[in-house]
């Protein structure tokens, strides 16, 4: 089966072609069109100019990709319907739909969620089920228990803040550009992750959620009063370290603990904050040590933030399943949940 995911959720337009031969997938084409220059100059996203962006950008993209114009060889359209920005998502909702109508093809309305989950199926061996999901995002930090595809149990998530927004509100703290989380990632490689003891929010805690808003706010307090004890604030490098430290020990263990008591076949990351280059390590060496027999899945970082092979994998399985929206009654849910 081969599938044209379209994702427009956020600030990336992206347009991709996935086969999935009996679950075995092949990304055929996957293209991303950022726009994160044009937020950067406002500090974070702009809902409509995302849409209009994302309006301009998606046909020229799909000419690119080389859709054929009449849909031959496409067996079925997937676009992210939420959650996200409410007039970004109806950019690529409305553009599935005509598309479907047109082709006579099914449409199937994808949790974007679910989609950041299967970007772990494009690297082989692809993970067992059970499988405990660490999904680390700009806009979401859960830990999810797939039991199969498209069974999905909510373990725990985050009170506040995302992981994702945690580092972009830190990088904001720091004087670095929108978004900060892949800069704080290459910063802090020059840097000493013991120069500050930053909190580790929840940590302890005997839940499995999350919250990171304490942390940012540490942070805050650190930079406004210059420093510890009037010290002087310490190198930039050693600040991002530390700060990334701490956000990556919490995760760590919080993954940890849950499978511990969940008992999956495997562990797997996804999200655009599983493009952090600490974090995968940390968790690939953790799950090895406290976890045997589990195995550990870290997709490729050109699928870990937001594309739209992700997309279509997680709508081909659906497809496969025969399990999925009626294309004329598709609408974008800002609010779409995943699991309860
Ligand atoms: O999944 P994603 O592309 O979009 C959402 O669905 O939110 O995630 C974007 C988030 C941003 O907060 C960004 O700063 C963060 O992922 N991110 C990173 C890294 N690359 C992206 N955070 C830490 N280290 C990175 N290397
Ligand atoms: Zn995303």
């Amino acid at each position: 089966m081969r599938v044209l995911g379209i994702e427009t959720s956020c600030d990336e337009t992206a347009v991709a072609l996935v086969d999935n031969d009996q679950g075995a997938l092949r990304v055929v084409t996957s293209l991303v069109s950022s726009q994160i220059d044009i937020h950067a100059k406002y500090g974070g996203i702009v809902p409509e100019v995302a849409a209009r962006r994302h309006v301009d950008a998606l046909f020229p993209l799909l000419e690119e990709a080389g859709i054929p114009h009449d849909g031959a060889g496409i067996d079925a359209i997937a676009v992210t319907a939420g959650p996200g920005l409410v007039p970004a998502l109806r950019v690529g909702v409305e553009a599935a739909k005509a598309l479907a109508w047109a082709w006579k093809k099914p449409l199937v309305g994808v949790n974007h969620l679910e989609g950041h989950l299967y970007s772990a199926w494009f690297s082989t061996p692809t993970p067992a089920f059970p499988s405990l999901a660490l999904l680390v995002s700009g806009g979401h930090t859960e830990l999810i228990f797939m039991k199969d595809h498209g069974r999905y149990e909510l373990v725990g998530a985050t009170r506040d803040d995302a992981a994702g927004e945690a580092f972009d509100k830190a990088g904001k703290l720091l004087g670095l550009p929108y978004p900060g989380g892949p800069k704080i990632d290459k910063l802090a490689l020059d840097g000493d992750p013991s120069a500050i003891a930053f909190p580790r929010p929840m940590m302890e805690s005997k839940d499995f959620d999350f919250s990171f808003s304490g942390l940012k706010t540490a942070v805050a307090v650190y930079v406004k009063q210059g420093g510890l004890g009037g010290q002087g604030l310490a190198r930039v490098e050693d600040i991002c370290a530390s700060f990334q430290e701490a956000v990556v020990d919490v995760l760590v263990t919080k993954t940890i603990a849950a499978a511990t008591r969940y008992r999956p076949a495997s562990v797997l990351l996804s999200g655009g904050v599983a493009a952090n280059e600490t974090l995968r390590t940390r968790l690939g060496e953790a799950v090895a040590k406290a976890l045997p027999g589990v195995t550990c899945h870290v997709p490729e970082r050109a699928y870990a933030t937001d594309n739209a092979a992700m997309i279509a994998a997680a709508g081909s399985f659906r497809a496969t399943a025969k399990d999925f929206t009626d294309p004329l009654t598709l609408e974008a849910d800002p609010n779409m949940r995943l699991a309860a």
